[in-house]
């Protein structure tokens, strides 16, 4: 019983600190705080299986504790690690499936839009009255709307090409040759999940930019990106720079999420160049993180 607990607690330790994986797996373990807190810790956790805690203490809350114990379990299956030659297809693998995901919101995106609508309605009513047949508007708004689709897929498509030509086709002279940049993936089993890239910003050399962050399908929900994200702003601190910043898009809602929930700031809006994003709406954000040795 003891045993078991001892195992839980290591994982909730692990988690408290908020020390991840960092290819040092274990150095945790040997700071003094960590074992002080592992000491009053393991208190707790006798507590947790006596009596009285399963009297006073809600379910719902054991549950939890138990499903984020499994959760840092995982999480502990995961190396986050540089970039090796031999992760090249992983990673761009990992990257364009991440990518291609956001092409179904982005259709719903463009059809929220009211220009959108109105434009549909109106060649809608249009064939409806000029034919006075149903099956030429309901066509033709079928015909649009695939169209869409495909513009839509083409726009990503393109931008992952972008991407693929600008750096991840080159990521030992983009990311690893240059002294403040750096690739990291997580690696699960052998196999790349998750990626992140880092290079100074071109618009404020006081900033490091994040990039290229996807984590599998498979593998979302196990704090992956969190670690990762940790381990850029760890990356950013010892190379002396000011914050981090990032782009996103509008229609990336989890990235969103996570990178609020990782205490980023949104600091501008404004709409992706192209005509047909300017059209429908499709806007980039810029967050930040200001690292807390730069706070004041
Ligand atoms: C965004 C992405 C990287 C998150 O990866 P992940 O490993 O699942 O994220 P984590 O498990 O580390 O979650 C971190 C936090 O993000 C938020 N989050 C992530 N996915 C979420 C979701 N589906 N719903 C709500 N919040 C979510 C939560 O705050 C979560 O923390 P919590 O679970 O403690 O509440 C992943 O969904 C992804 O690869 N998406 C496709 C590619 C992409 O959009 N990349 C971003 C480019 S800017």
């Amino acid at each position: 019983m003891v045993h078991a607990i001892d195992e839980t607690y290591d994982n909730g330790i692990y988690d408290a600190v908020g020390t991840e994986i960092n290819g040092e797996q274990n150095r945790w373990r040997q700071c003094p705080y960590v074992q002080k807190l592992q000491t009053a810790l393991y208190r707790y956790l006798v507590d947790l299986s006596s009596e009285h805690f399963r009297k006073h203490v809600n379910p719902i809350y054991i549950a939890s504790l138990a499903a984020r114990s499994h959760r840092v379990k995982v999480m502990a299956e995961v190396q986050i690690r540089r970039y090796r030659k031999e992760d090249h297809e992983e990673v761009k693998e990992v990257f364009t499936i991440g990518m291609s995901e956001h092409i179904p919101p982005s259709c719903m995106h463009v059809l929220k839009q009211p220009l959108a609508q109105m434009f549909l309605g109106c060649v809608f009513c249009a064939l409806l009255t000029s034919s006075k047949s149903i099956l030429l508007p309901v066509l033709a708004v079928t015909l649009l709307l695939a169209a869409g689709r495909q513009s839509v897929s083409y726009m990503f498509n393109k931008y992952i090409q972008s991407c693929l030509e600008q750096d991840l086709n080159h990521i030992q002279q983009t990311y690893l040759d240059p002294p403040n940049a750096s690739f990291f993936v997580a690696e699960s089993q052998g196999r790349v999940v998750g990626t992140v890239a880092c290079l100074p910003s071109e618009k404020d050399p006081n900033f490091l930019e994040l990039k290229r962050m996807s984590v599998k399908k498979t593998h979302r929900g196990q704090g992956i990106a969190k670690a990762l994200c940790r381990t850029v702003a760890d990356f950013a601190l010892q190379r002396g720079f000011r914050g981090v910043l990032l782009h996103t898009s509008v229609v990336q809602t989890d990235a969103q999420k996570l990178y609020e929930h990782m205490g980023y700031m949104k600091v501008s809006e404004f709409s992706a160049p192209e005509v047909i994003a300017r059209l429908t709406n499709f806007t980039l954000l810029e967050y930040q993180l200001i690292l807390k040795a730069h706070r004041n």
